[in-house]
Formats: C-alpha cells, structure tokens, sequence
C-alpha cells in the first residue's frame, strides 16, 4: 500500500499542528509494516505559489533557494520526531514537472478543460494579479478594518474581494485595479456521476461524506487551474506566461515522490499508479483540505486515466491548552522548539492517546501531557522492565527462566493483540492505548502479587524471583510490540535490553524464556513541568513580526463551514443570547452593507452594525422584535462602536431573514 501525508508549504516551519498528521499516519505506517505488509508512506515539500515567491522576494533569495533551505530543515523535523518517510520529495522537481504535465495533457486531450477570460484584481504597482490573500479592506459584512479579500477574522463571513470596502494590496499598497486575462479551467462537473459513486462507496468518514453531499447539491463548479506571471510553479505547456496553480500539483507531488522513490528502488510505476492497480492507496489529510481530496484530486486521475485512492482519511485541528495555538500565549509550539526541550516520543504517545478516526479537533493540554506520559509510560510501561531487570541481572547474570510460571498471562496478553490491531487499524489509536495500558496494569498487579522483592530474601525461593521477572519482562515484550507503531525509539532500546530482534507483531507469540538480557538502561524519563515551561517560553520568543506572507488559502473551494461535529454544553452555555426590540436603525453614511441598529434589551441600549441592509430597509426593521447575541466583546469599527450582534439566516443578499421571536416574548429575555 501506498501512503500519504499532505505536503507542508515550503515557506514556514513545522509546527505541532503539523504534527498530529504526520504522526497519525507514521504510526498507521508502521503498523502495517509491523503486520507483514509492504507500507510505501511517501510525501514531499509543497514548494510552488505566491505567497513563496513573495516570501524569497522578501529575503532577497531566488524561491529555489528557500524552498531548498527549508525542505532540509522539515526533514530534519520529521526525522526528530521519527517520522520515518520511505522518501520525501518536493514538487518542484522534475518528476513533478512530468507527472503534472502528463495529467494536464491527459485532461485536456479528453476535453476536461476549458479557457476562458475573467476579470481579477491587479495590483498595477507590484505588475501583478493578486490572490485574495492578498488583498485587504473593510469587511463588508461587520466593517472590521484589515481583513483579507477572501474570508472576515472578526465576523466569519466569506464574500470575494471586489466586495470589501476600500480595497488595498498587501503587496505595494496600491488600491487594485479590475483587470482581464485567459484562465484554464478543469471542468469538475464532467465527473459528478463517478465522483457521487466514488465517495459514497466506503472510501470517506460519515462527516466528510455528509459535507460532500452539501457539496453535491451546491454544484460542482469549474476549477481555475492557471495563473499568471509571475508566479512561481509550472508553465502550462502550451500557455506560455500561465502557470499551474499551487493546488494542481500539489497533489501529484504524491505520485512524483513515489516516482522518484520508484525509480531508486526499482518500482514499476504504472503498476502502482495506472488506472486499476492493484495496491491500496491511503492519504492523510486535515478536514479543511476534503474539497481537493475527495473531489479535484481523484476527478483529475480519473480523467487522465490513472488509479483513484483507496481511501481519504481526515482528521481535525489542534488546539493547545482548549485554544487555538496562540504566538502571544507561546502555545504555537514548532518541532524545533519542542525537540530541544521534550522528548518527542512523549508527544507521539500524547497524540496516539488522543487521537480517534473522526474529524474532531484534538486538544494538547500541557498539564495533562506531563501528567499523562508520566503515568502510563513512565508509571505504567517502563516501570514493569524496571522491576524486573535489577534482580535478573544482580542475581542470574542477566539469564532468563527456561519456563513461564503464568502462560495464560502470556496467552491473554497475545490474545488482546487481535483488538488493539483492530483499533490501529481502524485508526482508533486512542483505543488501542487505552486498551495496552490496561494491560500493563494488569502485568504490574502480577508482578505487586507475586512479590519477588520479598521472596528475594529466601535463597530457597530464588527459582521463583527468576521466574516472576521473566514472566513481567515477557509482558513487558508483548506490551512494547504493542507499542512499537508510536513509540518506535523506545520500542529500539527495548528490544535491545531484551535481545529480541523481532517486534513485529507476531514476533510478540513466542515467550521471552531461556535467554539473556543486557543491562537495564532507564527506557524513558519523566517529562519535568519545568521543560515545558522553558518551552512555552522559547515559543514566545519565537515570536517574529509579521511579515504579509499569508499562507496560500483555499482558492477553488465553495465557502465552506467548518466541518465540526459537536460543541459541548459549555461551550454553548456561555453565549449570551437575548430578545432585543429593534428601537431604531438607520443608514450608515459611507457603508453600503450596513444599517446602525439601537437595541433595546428591556432597559440597558445597544449600538450594533448589522450587514442586513442588502435585505432590509430600516423602516422594515423599526420596532420589531429579534434575536442577539449580547455577550460578543465590543467591536471598534470605522462608523463607531458595535457591541453586540443580531443574527439572521440565509445565503446573503436579499435572502437574509433575520429572527423573530414568538409572541409573548420580551425584551430582554434570556434564550436558553
Ligand atoms: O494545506 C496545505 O498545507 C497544503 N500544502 C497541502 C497540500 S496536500 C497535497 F495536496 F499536496
Ligand atoms: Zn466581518
């Protein structure tokens, strides 16, 4: 099988947000391997795009040069936290260059692509169209200042940039111009029919499925595939001045880092790669980016005639401390900063025992990681090798007991195997670890039982202690098989104490009896509260000014709310919502979205902005009763102050219908 993470953008560092993914997959990786499969994980820089070619203009270095300095330094983040690729590539190569051309040409030949001419905003200073990234202004919607032409931090909305109010380019200043020019088009709609049987036939979690039907009923619309110079990527062939977008051949850097990996290991390609191959194809990715896996990327193999992945396995955001990761809090943690304070196995196993097949964000509480690899590694797993080993080694020179004295210990033990390989391989990891670590409860409740530190004091005994702590390092093995997938250096130095070579899984069936074992080293230590205070503090420091280096953003998908599942009680529990009556509204000189509402919250009055005057006039307003949101922080805009929200439903324009609560309702009243 063939395996992938998404290719990290080669103009920043990895950081733990990165991490869940790359760890999440490294560990299904080596767990198949540890199965007796052939487990191909392959992955690549994502090093074509503007924001990198403005990134090296910054620095005053060619893009190749940067993306050259920062793939070394992403290899050697990964290779800290023992993510161990089969090869790691960048799509800014030439086999990228190949497999990209070789799909475009396949696409079009089939009648896949269309050209036609859009207008766009250009930037006439910087000599150049800008992505909407790019561009900043005035939220249309709530009339925050300083906000991308794509998306609005402050309210959520998503509008295009010819709607925000005084439009600027982050690049040169310049307001921008409306400009034209000829795009290529990958027409996705040609595909519906495969695309409605490829993702519904098993291939998807039921959350992404659910949004791919949204998706479905939206329309799949054409997908602009070209750019023009400058830019840095792949010239069309054919299209001299056009470029590929970054996210055309982002993905087909999976196939050109397995091309590349292929030819050095002699691979044949196309039996991997060609329409109908044989072996199972898996990516990894974080839920924001479904829209490219689940639909672009396997319409686009499909057209040029090329196999489609097995599966899309999704997964959610990270949060640390319950919060966005944070520069200011020092919770935007890098791989860099982690690995020159913690140990990076700690982390693995933090993820692994949060980590479930859903789509949920998964949270990195630092109390709770001290708290969490210290007791089940530390307390749990090391402790029963620790107990064990001194009095082999003082007492029998390091020799085994030729026999167990609990076999059906052993048994149970190998027998459990079958369900934690289940949870791994349904990627329930956190499943898994719940169920090795009580296990190594129960192997250090035999060896508390058994007591061979008091049987120790009778020379008659001493056949017993032999057999007791080779009974607990025999657990100790299996439970490190077990363990391998996530915690692979310590499962190294495991086996070396122990001189067992195999830590496959099936290797966990013969009993650890009749050998020797080597001197015990400390397997693992505790994580200290201070180290990951001094990291929060490095993190801090790290905090560098802000550069207009936007990451590129989802160019090509449909406005998408984020795929969540569930927010808890809580959560919900601390919005304040109220019945307000509309006391007055009026126009807002100089905003043409927005009305100036006062609400009357039965007594206490509200100045708030609401851009419902696309739908509403304010005399249709004037007195009514609705809905708001009275605990929103206070929001400075360019007309005033605006403390509070009401809320409205619908897609915009003239169809936005704000709430009217049922008669009887006062203002002022709490919604609960
Ligand atoms: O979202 C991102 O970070 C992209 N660089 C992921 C690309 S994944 C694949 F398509 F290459
Ligand atoms: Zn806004």
């Amino acid at each position: 099988m063939l395996i992938t993470s998404a290719l990290p953008y080669a103009n920043g560092p990895i950081h733990l947000g990165h991490l869940v993914e790359y760890i999440q997959t490294d560990i299904w990786a080596r767990f198949q391997r540890a199965r007796g499969h052939e487990a191909i994980y392959v992955c690549a820089d994502d090093a074509h795009g503007t924001p990198i070619m403005l990134k090296a203009r910054a620095e005053g270095i060619e893009p190749e040069e940067l993306i050259t300095r920062v793939r070394k330094e992403h290899e050697a983040d990964f290779a800290g936290f023992l993510v161990e690729f089969n090869h790691y590539h960048s799509t800014h190569s030439e086999e990228n260059r190949y497999c990209a051309t070789r799909i475009y040409e396949g696409l079009r030949a089939a009648g896949h692509i269309a050209v036609r001419t859009i207008q766009q905003a250009y930037d006439p200073e910087a000599g150049m169209f800008l992505p909407d990234r790019f561009i900043k202004g005035t939220c249309p919607k709530c009339g925050a200042a300083d906000q991308y032409g794509d998306s609005c931090e402050a309210c959520g909305a998503t509008y295009s940039p010819t709607d925000l109010i005084d439009p600027v380019s982050a690049i040169s200043g310049a307001r921008p111009v409306a400009r034209d020019s000829e795009h290529y088009f990958f027409r996705l709609a040609d595909f519906e029919a495969f695309l409605r049987d490829w993702t519904g036939s098993g291939r998807l979690q039921s959350a992404i499925r659910n949004k791919l039907n949204e998706w479905f009923e939206a329309g799949l619309a054409d997908w602009d595939i070209s750019r023009d110079a400058p830019y840095f990527g792949f010239e069309i062939p054919d299209a001299p001045g056009k470029f590929f977008y970054v996210w055309l051949d982002a993905p087909i850097g999976y196939m050109a880092s397995f091309k590349a990996y292929a030819e050095a290991n002699g691979l044949d390609f196309d039996a991997w790669w060609g329409s109908g191959a044989e072996p199972e194809m898996y990516h990894f990715i974080g839920k924001d980016i479904a829209y490219f896996h689940t639909l672009f990327w396997p319409a686009m193999l499909q057209g040029a005639g090329f196999r489609t992945p097995t599966a899309v396995f999704c997964h959610g955001f990270l949060t640390v401390n319950g919060q966005k990761m944070s520069k200011s809090r020092g919770t935007f943690i890098r791989a860099r900063d982690f690995l020159d304070h913690l140990n990076p196995e700690a982390l693995r196993y933090y993820f692994a025992a949060k980590l479930g097949s859903g789509v949920d964000d998964i949270d990195l509480s630092l109390d709770d990681f001290v708290q969490r690899v210290n007791a089940d590694l530390v307390g749990k797993v090391v402790n029963i090798a620790s107990r064990c080993a001194g009095f082999l080694t003082k007492r029998f020179d390091g020799k085994l007991a030729d026999t167990l004295p609990r076999p059906d210990m052993h048994a149970h033990f190998v027998a459990a195997g079958d369900a934690i390989a289940a949870a791994y391989e349904n990627r329930e990891y956190s499943l898994a670890m719940r169920q090795i670590m009580a296990l190594a409860d129960q192997a250090n409740q035999y060896i508390d039982e058994a007591r061979p530190w008091v049987l120790a004091k009778d020379p008659e005994r001493s056949g017993e202690v032999q057999a007791i702590c080779t009974q607990g390092l025999d657990l100790f093995r299996i439970l490190i098989v077990y363990l391998a997938p996530v915690l692979p250096r310590l499962a190294g130095h495991a086996a070396a104490f122990l001189n067992q070579e195999d830590i496959s899984w099936d290797g966990r069936l013969q009993p650890l009896t009749g050998g020797r074992i080597n001197a015990y080293v400390p397997l693992m230590t505790r994580v200290e509260p201070a180290s990951v205070e001094a990291l929060i503090e490095a993190s801090r420091q790290d905090l560098e000014p802000t550069t207009p280096s936007p990451t590129e953003s989802n160019a090509g998908m449909p406005a998408m709310d984020p795929i969540a599942e569930t927010i808890d009680y809580e959560t919900f529990s601390r919005i304040d919502l109220r019945v307000a009556r509309i006391a007055a509204a009026e126009y807002v000189e100089g905003a043409d979205k927005l009305l100036r509402l006062t609400l009357d919250l039965g007594g206490e009055q509200r100045q708030v902005f609401a851009g419902i005057r696309s739908a509403y006039a304010p005399e249709d307003l004037a007195g009514r009763l609705t809905v708001m949101v009275a605990n929103l922080a206070p929001r400075k805009m360019r007309f005033g102050v605006s403390e509070g929200m009401v809320l409205a439903a619908g897609p915009g324009g003239q169809d936005l219908f704000i709430l009217t609560p049922d008669e009887g309702a006062q203002p002022g009243m709490r919604i609960k």
